[in-house]
């Protein structure tokens, strides 16, 4: 087989970890595939973009769009602009795209304009519910690509019904979840070294230290954060578990200044309020934590691989495996709802880690499979 030329994309927190494997796993055939890695720079923080290639051992990306922030429209419009150049020039045989970004659907939709073959890891999700800005980019990513490799049975079952041929679906399981379980042994002493920081500095400060079994929080879906209803809903939640036990929440960035404009999150000593931090430190922190509390989507399937209870503050989750297998349990976006949940779930058995099938560690080089068996 002659090399084929390979391009991935990535652009956003949750894709560095997704990427990250397939790379390792194409690059163990050197003979065969010629990598490229473009970053769009949707994320461009040091905490939402570097850190993860330095943890990660991702190479630097080829090139990096700089795209920034904007609107749906200027965001998609702009990395669309820049990666017609980029392909334009390279012209891979596939580009691959992972999730469900804006930097997922805007890639793939000039690839399928510009006939190159597209290849999307995490296909087939649905939550539908296109009042989610993802829902869209999966819907259409899917409808585009000419490779989808689904983490979940659910997802070939959704493929299959919206039509898609089933030799286009390759069920391969989670590369998110490669990622956990190789860096998992370097997770442990990396949120000790983080806590034993934030323990120093807060004593400093003269706040209350950290204690043990946190509630560990992230938040960034625009119907949680973006209106004051809901985020306050939740933020009272934070309050009032807080008053009793160390509830740790790394802000992202879209939801930081949302919280201050709002004065949310004060009169609890145990609610700890910080910035996002690195893979190795938070995926230490779901390890030692009683319970999560979340509207992520990849931290769903994280929690259920680590056996840590997690309640997402959702309507619908387009990952069902993680309630039907895993540590998953949908919460109203209510504060006595949430609070309620959260104390059952604290005083609750203590949850089993879950390993839907092909959640094993090996999904990229499923991944790599596949193409080593495609006809140029
Ligand atoms: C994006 C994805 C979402 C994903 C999330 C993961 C889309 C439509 N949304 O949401 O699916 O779950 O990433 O984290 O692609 N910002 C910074 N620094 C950064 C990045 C963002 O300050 O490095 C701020 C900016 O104010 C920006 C806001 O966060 O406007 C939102 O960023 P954006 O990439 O548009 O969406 P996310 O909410 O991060
Ligand atoms: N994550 C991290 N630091 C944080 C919060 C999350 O490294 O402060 C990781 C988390 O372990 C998971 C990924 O980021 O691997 C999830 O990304 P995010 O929640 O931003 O996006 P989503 O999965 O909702 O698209």
């Amino acid at each position: 087989m002659c090399a084929l030329k390979i391009l991935h994309v990535a652009g956003a927190r949750p894709n560095f970890m997704k990427v990250a494997p397939i790379i390792a796993a194409m690059a163990r055939h050197g003979d065969v595939f010629e990598q490229q890695l473009v970053h769009t720079g949707q994320h461009y923080d040091e905490n939402m973009s570097r850190v993860f290639f330095d943890q990660l051992g991702l190479p630097r990306p080829d090139q990096n769009l700089e795209v920034g922030s904007g609107s749906h429209a200027q965001q998609t419009g702009r990395i669309m602009e820049a990666f017609e150049k980029v392909v334009l020039e390279d012209r891979p045989d596939w580009v691959s795209v992972v999730g469900d970004v804006n930097s997922t659907l805007a890639c793939s939709l000039v690839c399928a304009k510009l006939g190159i073959r597209v290849a999307h890891v995490e296909a087939g999700l649905r939550s539908f519910d296109r009042t989610m800005p993802e829902e869209i980019n999966r819907m259409v990513t899917d409808r585009l690509a000419d490779l989808l490799f689904t983490p979940s049975p659910d997802g070939d079952e959704n493929l299959l019904r919206e039509g898609v041929s089933p030799d286009r679906i390759h069920f391969v399981g989670n590369v998110m979840i490669d990622s956990l379980l190789r860096l998992l042994p370097q997770a442990g002493p990396a949120a000790e070294a983080f806590l034993e920081r934030l323990a120093r500095e807060r004593e400093a400060a003269g706040d209350f230290p950290v204690g043990d079994d946190p509630v560990l929080v992230t938040l960034h879906r625009p119907a949680n954060v973006d209106e004051s209803g809901p985020l306050a809903e939740i933020m009272g939640s934070l309050v009032e578990l807080g008053r009793d036990r160390t509830v740790i929440f790394p802000v992202h960035p879209r939801t930081r200044g949302r919280i201050a404009a709002g004065g949310y999150g004060k009169g609890a000593d145990g609610l700890v309020l910080i910035e996002p931090v690195g893979y190795l430190e938070f995926v230490g922190l779901m390890q030692k934590a009683a319970l999560v509390l979340t509207d992520s989507g990849g931290i769903q399937e994280e929690t259920t691989v680590l056996g840590v209870p997690c309640l997402t503050v959702r309507p619908n989750t387009e990952r069902p495996i993680t309630i039907t297998e895993g540590t998953n349990q949908l919460v109203q976006c209510r504060q006595q709802v949430i609070t309620d949940a959260a104390l059952a779930a604290l005083k609750g058995p203590p949850s089993k880690a879950a390993r839907p099938e092909k959640w094993d560690g090996h999904a990229a080089e499923r991944i790599v499979e596949v193409f080593l068996g495609l006809e140029k």
